[in-house]
């Protein structure tokens, strides 16, 4: 009997997936962009890896820059963009565990923009964060070395105060894989597939955000899988394969189904689970989550499954409601199948973080009169205030293990993302019932459905600054961010 589990439940929350009916109410908020008219059907892309220019053992060197530039999305004139050394999305950045890191950032576009390292533990002056922005024209260097257990599927984006979402928007992402050398899947084949989203107008320009992609984070986007529309990945029948699935989406919320397959779910932001959580139907993926799950095609010789992000609604007002869409065909070739991938039962230990002793409130609300701005009918903020980069609203120190309490009383549902560390999951509560975390798993996004509350364990290992923000991209350039400060453990 097939188990039916949805990272919704586990990881994501029971009722953030509402199935309705609202298909008129999403008439006025699709884009009109000419969908038919990309280029779909091709084989899947593998993202291009940025190469090291360093030969030292150990280091890794390399250049990101951030430029202008044009992007062939439709035949005929191209679309300009913003681009990572040429391309979108940027340069797969392959890492190891206890290497140095050197990424210069070169700033060739007409803002300010930074090199966020989503997810990574770096050091709070080297996180690309609003605070250190980059002016346009300028170059910096992001150095960081990369401690034992970080291995995981990361993701690289601009993060300058109020301008991110236009810059992601406009092509500025990129994944970022961090190896260990124990890897107990390393046999597998890998396969990355990076999720964005492009939304043109009718002169074929990325579209600027409207009054309602700003209340609700950017609608009516055209997925793409690694820059191409509706990909075909073939592999030989019965094949394992290892993918790592990243939403770089704004706001879109993907309940990932493949047809005729189930899901082995090994990994989460930071990395592997203690044991593969195997016989998944679907599972969900927040704007700014990744997963790494396991994929054995099916027997069938010339066979083709679709990679779906079934409907979601986040239930706002009747708006933020997604429909059923394909991301990707995966073919099966004519070849006699292969013999099956061995599948350890444990990945690697994931212990609990220890008793927390310090509690913390985070409300996020709705709220009237403060921060409509960029024409926004509906403002988020939170803990009451909208996000003052010159101010602290939360204190912590380092190593200290707290519970965060994460409220949710908007009505619509919010990914919260905290810089700095991977944490824990603890319970989640609607009402007065409070379900646990089934299994402990590293994440440094939460989805909180409204009306929930979701309670996660978390422990900062470095001093400084760090942003906490709602990430549909949207709500953090709108005030619905907050800045940690991160205390020395001697309290100096
Ligand atoms: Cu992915 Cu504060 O960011
Ligand atoms: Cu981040
Ligand atoms: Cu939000």
């Amino acid at each position: 009997m097939r188990r039916r589990q949805f990272l919704g439940t586990t990881l994501a929350g029971v009722a953030g997936l509402i199935v309705g009916c609202r298909d008129s109410a999403d008439d006025g908020v699709r884009s009109a962009a000419p969908a038919s008219a990309l280029s779909e059907g091709q084989p899947l892309r593998a993202l291009v890896p940025l190469a090291n220019e360093s030969a030292v053992a150990g280091e890794f060197v390399a250049t990101l820059s951030a430029a202008p530039g044009p992007a062939q999305l439709l035949p005929g004139a191209p679309t300009p963009m913003l681009l990572y050394n040429g391309s979108a999305p940027g340069p797969l950045i392959e890492l190891h565990e206890g290497q140095r890191v050197a990424l210069t950032l070169d700033n060739g576009l007409e803002h300010e923009t930074t090199i966020h390292w989503h997810g990574l533990p770096v050091p709070s002056a080297q996180d690309g964060n609003p605070i250190d922005p980059v002016a346009a024209g300028a170059r910096r260097v992001y150095e960081y070395e990369l401690p034992a257990g970080s291995a995981g599927t990361y993701w690289y984006h601009p993060h300058p105060h109020e301008a991110t979402a236009a810059q992601v928007a406009s092509g500025l992402a990129g994944a970022l894989i961090v190896r260990a050398g124990d890897d107990p899947l390393a046999h597998l084949p890998e396969v990355t597939l990076f999720i964005t989203g492009v939304k043109l107008d009718g002169a074929r320009q990325i579209a600027p955000d409207n009054a309602v992609d700003w209340s609700i984070g950017r609608q009516g986007e055209l997925l793409l899988i690694n820059g191409g529309r509706l990909p075909v990945h073939t592999v030989r029948p019965g094949t394992t394969e290892r993918w790592r699935i990243v939403n770089a989406t704004a706001a879109r919320h993907l309940r990932l189904a493949l047809e005729g397959h189930t899901l082995t779910l090994v990994g989460t932001d930071g990395g592997l689970l203690g044991a593969p959580a195997a016989g998944l139907q679907e599972i969900l993926l927040a704007p700014a989550q990744r997963i790494e799950v396991l994929v054995t095609a099916a027997a069938a010789p010339e066979a083709r499954y679709r990679l779906r992000a079934l409907r979601y609604e986040t239930d706002f007002l009747g708006l933020g409601s997604y429909v059923d869409e394909d991301l990707l065909t995966l073919a099966t070739t004519g070849e006699a199948p292969a013999t099956a991938a061995s599948i350890p039962a444990a990945l690697r230990p994931i212990a609990d973080l220890g008793v927390a002793t310090v509690r913390q409130h985070v409300e996020l609300s709705e709220i009237t009169g403060l921060c409509r701005r960029n024409g926004a009918t509906s403002a988020f903020v939170i803990n009451g205030r909208i996000f003052d980069p010159a101010r602290v609203d939360l204190v912590s120190v380092v190593g200290r293990v707290e519970l965060w309490d994460i409220v949710n009383n908007t009505g619509m549902a919010h990914p919260f993302h905290v810089h700095g560390t991977q944490f824990q999951l603890v319970s989640r509560q609607v009402g007065t019932v409070v379900t646990p975390a089934p299994y402990l798993a590293w994440i440094d996004t939460v989805l909180v459905p409204a009306r929930h509350t979701a309670t996660i364990k978390i422990s900062q290992p470095l001093p400084g600054k760090r942003m906490f923000h709602c990430h549909i991209l949207e709500h953090e350039d709108n005030c619905m961010m907050g800045l940690l400060d991160v205390l020395p453990a001697d309290g100096r």
